[in-house]
């Protein structure tokens, strides 16, 4: 059994990281990290374990291996604090602020000899997974093109809109800040992308707009161009109903092949295949996975070998993609705006 570490308590830890560690019979949660001190008892309480606010009383409690789910801008201190005490980490996406940073992380890691993988958990859904043995058997002959579309408010503008004045959803704002959409949440996308096709992306274009009043747009289209010629398009979205009273939200997986297609969509719970043969309807699932990337996690540290872990790389080149998407947007923005 392995003891972990868990840096930063918050709304992913207690839903997705937490549940999966306790239900693991590989893992024991063993400790918790968490500078905010005034939630100290209360995490004390709710997970039965001892919560540390200092980072060094933190990794001399006896653990094996951490797992990373504090904010962005805070993964690389954090990841560089596990490799001065030589724990093996498994990182929240996205892994980093810049590319710098990234490679640092991963640099690091590799020369005390540690493994870095980054959390896209969407990996280990049985949908992500079916889609995976689906194009590695060519049951819809050779794919073509992918549409992947998440548009959703990332839980609304506000969290409360009948005060005065209404109440900023702070998990969307800090999400807007730290990079909008592609950065935050289309990073799974383009990491399944690359490891549904087995290739990595050669050319990338990407439009958005800004429907919000951040620096970054915060609904995006992003076209990929992958080294085996396959056609991404990316659709990602924090302001689709994001003032809405009734918000409703879509996402969409479809691989297009030279013998068929294979449609996910969650709203609708639908997930199949249509080829020549027919159609094919597989059980739905969800589009997580949380005790699957455990599983796995746990195999990594067992055998020491990645398997579907994504590597820290993976977690480098989705987060590159989306910045440098998000940032070139930025950029053509404000020359429009200087030229006017
Ligand atoms: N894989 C997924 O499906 C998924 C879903 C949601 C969020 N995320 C990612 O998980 C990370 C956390 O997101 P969240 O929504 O849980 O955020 P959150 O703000 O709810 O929680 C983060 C926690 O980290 C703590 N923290 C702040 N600074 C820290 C530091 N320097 N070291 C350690 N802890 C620190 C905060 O006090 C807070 O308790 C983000 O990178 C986010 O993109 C992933």
């Amino acid at each position: 059994m392995f003891k972990l570490g868990l840096m930063g308590c918050g709304v992913v830890a207690n839903y997705g990281h937490i549940p999966s560690i306790m239900n693991s019979s590989k893992f024991e949660l063993a400790a918790i990290y968490e500078p905010d001190v005034a939630r100290k008892e209360e995490l004390q309480k709710k997970h039965q374990v001892e919560v540390f606010s200092d980072v060094e009383l933190f990794f001399q409690s006896g653990i094996d291996a951490v797992v990373i789910t504090s904010p962005a801008p805070a993964h690389y201190q954090n990841v560089r604090d596990a490799a001065r005490y030589g724990k093996h980490v498994l990182c929240e996406k996205p892994l980093a602020m810049d590319d710098e940073e990234a490679a640092e992380m991963i640099a690091l890691m590799e020369k005390a000899g540690l493994m870095l993988f980054t959390a896209f958990d969407y990996r280990f859904s049985p949908v992500a997974q079916m889609i995976k043995t689906i194009v590695e058997n060519k049951s819809i002959g050779d794919v073509r093109s992918l549409r992947l579309s998440y548009i959703w408010n990332n839980h609304g503008k506000y969290v409360n809109d009948d005060q005065i004045p209404p109440q900023l959803n702070l998990r969307r704002a800090n999400r807007m800040i730290e990079g909008g959409p592609m950065v935050d949440c289309g990073v799974h996308q383009i990491d399944l992308a690359r490891w549904w096709l087995n290739s990595d992306v050669q050319l990338q274009h990407s439009e958005g707009a800004w429907v919000d009043e951040y620096e970054a747009p915060d609904h995006m289209y992003l076209h990929m161009k992958h080294a085996n010629k396959v056609h991404t398009m990316l659709e990602i979205s924090y302001s689709y109903c994001f003032t809405a009273k009734e918000p409703v939200s879509h996402f969409i997986y479809e691989l297009i092949g030279t013998d068929g297609v294979i449609r996910y969509d969650r709203e609708a719970k639908l997930f199949e295949m249509r080829n020549a043969s027919g159609t094919t309807r597989f059980p739905y699932a969800s589009e997580k996975n949380f005790n699957g990337m455990y599983e796995a996690f746990a195999l990594s540290l067992e055998t020491g070998q990645t398997g579907d872990m994504p590597t820290g790389l993976d977690g480098l080149i989705a987060t590159r993609i989306a910045r440098r998407a998000t940032n070139e947007l930025i950029q053509k923005r404000a020359l429009m705006q200087a030229s006017k």
